[in-house]
């Protein structure tokens, strides 16, 4: 049996948006792991600050991973989010694997988030040529994802 759920916009702009939401599926499963992984290892004065702020971006990625791949569903491309396709293709730099201070994970962090936005507009522009609802979408997750950005950034600056 096979599933090919109808929707109205051409294949050709289905298929270009979907690779693009793609790309966006596998960013945000990456920045959810990345998050939890220094929500997990971060240490040092502010660390409880840090630690709750990194559940935020958690979950707000596992939010929005979610919306991009249902939108893949329903232009008619099975998302891919497994974790050896996550490994292979996320833009985002491998993170560190030891404890990390506090200042050395909002760097790293913020780094993250950068790549992360930076991934996510390149998407919208795709969207924007070939359909606006997922443009929608995706200027929507990538609001918070920027306003995580800076208030990193903003931990992270030194006085
Ligand atoms: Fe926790």
């Amino acid at each position: 049996m096979t599933f090919t759920p109808r929707n109205p916009l051409p294949a050709s702009a289905a298929e270009a948006v979907s690779q693009a939401l793609q790309g966006v599926l596998v960013t945000l499963i990456d920045l959810s792991l990345v998050a939890k992984q220094a929500h997990w290892n971060v240490f040092g004065p502010q660390f409880l600050s840090v630690h709750e702020k990194l559940d935020e971006v958690v979950l707000n990625a596992r939010d929005g991973l979610d919306v991009v791949a249902e939108r893949m569903v329903q232009l008619g491309s099975p998302p891919d989010g497994r974790a050896a396709t996550v490994a292979a293709t996320s833009p985002l730099k491998a993170y560190p694997e030891r404890f990390e201070s506090v200042s050395s994970t909002l760097g790293a962090v913020s780094e993250r988030l950068l790549q992360a936005a930076g991934a996510i507009r390149a998407a919208i522009a795709v969207a924007g040529e070939h359909d606006p609802l997922t443009e929608d979408q995706l200027i929507a997750l990538a609001q918070p994802i920027e306003e995580q950005l800076w208030m990193f950034e903003a931990m992270a600056a030194a006085e």
